[in-house]
């Protein structure tokens, strides 16, 4: 089951949400994607309350550049470690627009260990065409059946 739903916009969301989907878009601003002009915000929340955002850094060695999701949620976890990842909002900009975007295989992989890890589900919020939000219920929902290893 893909437990989701959708709004029309920001103004239907809790404040905490679209404050969320703020800083994702603000964060589309410090893309660094001369190669696709594609630039991708992420404001990941955490347990506390607090904000930490990301944007896509791409490199010539194009394997090199990491997604906006992977750099806000290692940047959350490398500055602090005790703090549960509750919820991640991501959107795109492409050609002077804010634009749909949806987290990579590779990133929902990582998602999905930082919810094995704080034992809680993470919300994710993905920005629509159009204005609209997907709102979806747990990183299960965005990857069935994923990888998991006791290592
Ligand atoms: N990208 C992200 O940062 N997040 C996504 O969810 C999809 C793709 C980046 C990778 C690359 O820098 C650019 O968008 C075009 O693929």
């Amino acid at each position: 089951m893909i437990d989701y739903c959708e709004y029309d916009s920001l103004a239907e969301m809790e404040p905490r949400h679209s404050q969320l989907m703020e800083a994702a878009m603000q964060a589309t601003t410090t893309a660094y994607a001369p190669y696709s002009h594609f630039h991708v915000g992420a404001a990941v929340m955490l347990a506390d309350g607090s904000i930490v955002t990301g944007s896509n850094q791409e490199n010539v060695a194009y394997p090199s550049g990491l997604c906006a999701e992977r750099t806000a949620l290692f940047s959350a976890s490398a500055q602090k470690p005790a703090q549960a990842v509750e919820a991640i909002a991501i959107v795109g900009h492409f050609q002077g627009q804010y634009t749909e975007a949806s987290p990579c295989g590779a990133c929902r992989q990582v998602m999905a260990e930082y919810e094995t890890r704080y034992g809680n589900e993470i919300t994710v919020f993905c920005y629509l065409n159009g204005g609209r939000i997907r709102k979806i219920k747990g990183v299960k929902s965005l990857l069935p059946f994923g990888f998991e290893a006791e290592l």
